[in-house]
């Protein structure tokens, strides 16, 4: 894939816009082969790296396709301790398109609930609950098949980005008194464990 250029930075849609909330389409595989589907992976690559985030579903960027792109990296998460990183599972995620993706978690190893945020709701981050592994069935931008399994930080942002395809917000499944601004977040719970923030601010960790 050819380098992100500065001039392929898309404009994000925040929250609000219908685009967010309905149902995005699927994706004809054949259309993978185009230059207007390449062009648009492209954009939403700079666009996830320039921010920066970790994921960024089409509908972000006003295109209401079933295709995110991904990617996790060492730069990404330089302002965590190395206890902060592994308890949230944090590890090197390739740069990957999921196209038409469908979700299945592995139950039995239950759920985890960190600080979340996303690039469409500006300014907050709050606790969400996620299953800990999920299994993903997509196919890539060459329409070739994806069939992975991903753990801890990896899961999450995948399930974060399915759910941007379905309609769905982080906002819709946050524990909503977790609910903190950028700054009271840094001031407050960077750095200490959830269980902290639930007993200050009164809600239980799910
Ligand atoms: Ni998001």
């Amino acid at each position: 894939m050819a380098e992100a250029l500065t001039g392929d930075v898309l404009p994000i849609v925040e929250c609000g816009d219908p685009v967010l909330r309905r149902p995005a389409q699927r994706v004809e595989p054949a259309s993978l082969g185009t230059g207007a589907v390449q062009r648009l992976i492209t954009q939403m690559r700079a666009t996830m790296e320039a921010a920066p985030g970790v994921g960024l579903a089409a509908p972000q960027v006003g295109v209401p396709i079933q295709l995110a792109v991904l990617q996790d990296s060492p730069d990404r998460w330089a302002h965590l301790s190395d206890s902060d990183r592994a308890a949230r599972e944090r590890s090197e995620l390739p740069f990957m398109v999921l196209v038409n993706p469908v979700l299945l978690p592995v139950d039995e190893d239950g759920t985890a609930s960190f600080y979340e945020g996303c690039l469409s709701v500006p300014g907050l981050t709050g606790l969400v609950a996620r299953h800990r592994t999920v299994r993903v069935e997509a196919l890539d931008e060459q329409g070739q098949p994806v069939d992975l399994v991903l753990r801890g930080w990896p899961a999450r942002i995948a399930q974060h980005e399915v759910d941007h395809l379905r309609g769905i917000l982080y906002l819709d499944r946050v524990e909503t008194r977790s609910l903190s601004t950028g700054d009271k977040y840094a001031e407050l719970w960077a750095g200490r464990p959830p269980a902290e923030a639930a007993a200050a601010l009164g809600f239980e960790i799910s």
